[in-house]
């Protein structure tokens, strides 16, 4: 899988628990759907292979993703399989349309593949979310179905999917 980041401007590496404050406040600052400090370690310590930062060449963490799996019948099959679930994905405002997000979709992706065995992707989000609805597109996503009301504010939710 081609990563995207050839242009040195940022490097995209795993997460440490020192950066825990900088990503709860990208979370913050990018989504409504935040998180305590325990949620997000609790993942890191289960998937810390695909629980990823983008650290700009200016030294800021600007971006964060993290990753689970969930087992559970196909999107795609009438099988049993391992999904890597998108939880999390942001990047700073200031840093969009650089590729970051992309970067950090796509090494999630090959990390939930190759360290966790996920053999296919999902994820939830805001359908008024264009940009990142056409980042997961772009990224062979596809609208599985409209989760009704699924955001604390009424929002509906497109589950995506994507198989590998
Ligand atoms: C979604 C998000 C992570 C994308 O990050 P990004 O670093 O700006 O994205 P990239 O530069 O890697 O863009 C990759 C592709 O995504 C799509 N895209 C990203 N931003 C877009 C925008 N504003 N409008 C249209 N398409 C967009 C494009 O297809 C783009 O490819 P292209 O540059 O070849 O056109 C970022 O907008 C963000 O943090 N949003 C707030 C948090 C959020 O909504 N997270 C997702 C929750 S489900």
């Amino acid at each position: 899988m081609q990563i995207p980041n050839s242009d040195k401007s940022y490097q995209i590496r795993q997460f440490r628990e020192s950066d825990l404050d900088t990503v709860i406040k990208i979370n913050r600052a990018c989504l409504p759907e935040n998180y305590p400090s325990f949620f997000f370690l609790s993942i890191f310590y289960k998937y810390p292979k695909s629980f990823l930062v983008a650290v700009h060449n200016d030294n800021t963490i600007c971006g964060y993703c993290m990753w689970r799996v969930e087992k559970g019948l196909s999107n795609f099959a009438l099988r049993w399989t391992k999904k890597g679930h998108l939880v999390s994905i942001a990047v700073l405002e200031a840093y969009r349309r650089q590729g970051i997000g992309e970067a950090l979709l796509l090494k999630g992706m090959q990390s939930m593949k190759e360290d966790y065995g996920a053999s296919e992707f999902i994820l939830e989000v805001r359908i008024s979310n264009s940009s990142a609805i056409a980042l997961y597109e772009k990224h062979g996503f596809q609208k599985i179905k409209t989760l009704s009301g699924y955001y604390r504010d009424g929002e509906n939710a497109y589950l995506m999917a994507k198989r590998i």
